[in-house]
């Protein structure tokens, strides 16, 4: 299954997850509120990649109430939800892939969390690059996600998902954090840390455009 076939599955999932969506994801409201304590005190213009119905940004309008939020995401029910949240004026909601919407240019800040580990390392470089491109000279990408623990633990995911060809259930692959950190390296981001939050098998990466 290429690419965008298995992001098209992201999408069926998350259309079909959305009634219980808010409810699973309560108990991750801390790791979620770490990226707007992480951001810059004069953060206005962000995009947020995987933003779903929402639930980082409360706490980014809580701390920055001008912020003005794009929003890439590939689900419609994920985003309909959003937009009934008191804040979707704000918010310009952009529904589509990742690897196929252009993310516009000038961005203090790039935010992403829970939504980024289904990707391999060769994916998270185009990934990566776009982000970069995106941002403003020092912009900030914060990345709050899933990490594996050790590279065996990771190459196990992704034979997982090489060998779940015609079957496709949904599948975490979440590199190691010295590979993300590897991969930012490798596309040019500088300044690059790793910060422990709540949940033990999440990290907040962070990195910025120049030093
Ligand atoms: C686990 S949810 C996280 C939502 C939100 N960030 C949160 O923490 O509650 C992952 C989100 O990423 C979106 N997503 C996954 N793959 C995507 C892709 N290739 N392009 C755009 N959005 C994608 C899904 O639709 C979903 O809304």
């Amino acid at each position: 299954m290429n690419l965008y076939e298995r992001n098209q599955k992201q999408r069926n999932f998350f259309n079909e997850k959305i009634d219980s969506y808010d409810q699973v994801h309560q108990t991750y409201m801390e790791t979620k509120k770490m990226l707007a304590e992480y951001l810059d005190q004069d953060t206005t213009k962000i995009l947020d990649l995987g933003a779903g119905t929402g639930l980082e940004l409360i706490h980014v309008f809580e701390l920055y109430p001008n912020a003005s939020v794009t929003v890439i995401d590939i689900s419609e029910n994920m985003l309909k939800k959003l937009s009934k949240r008191d804040f979707a004026d704000q918010v310009k909601m952009i529904c589509g892939d990742f690897f196929e919407i252009d993310f516009g240019d000038n961005y203090d800040a790039v935010i992403s969390t829970s939504a980024l580990h289904h990707f391999k390392p060769e994916e998270k470089i185009i990934l990566y690059q776009k982000i970069l491109k995106c941002l403003k000279g020092n912009g900030l990408f914060l990345n709050c996600d899933k990490v594996s623990f050790s590279q065996e633990e990771q190459d196990y995911s992704m034979d997982e998902l090489e060998n779940n060809i015609d079957d496709y259930k949904h599948i975490d692959t979440p590199l190691t954090v010295e590979n993300e950190i590897s991969i930012l390296e490798q596309v040019g981001f500088m300044n690059i840390s790793s910060h422990e939050v709540d949940k033990s098998n999440y990290r907040l990466i962070k990195a910025r455009k120049e030093s």
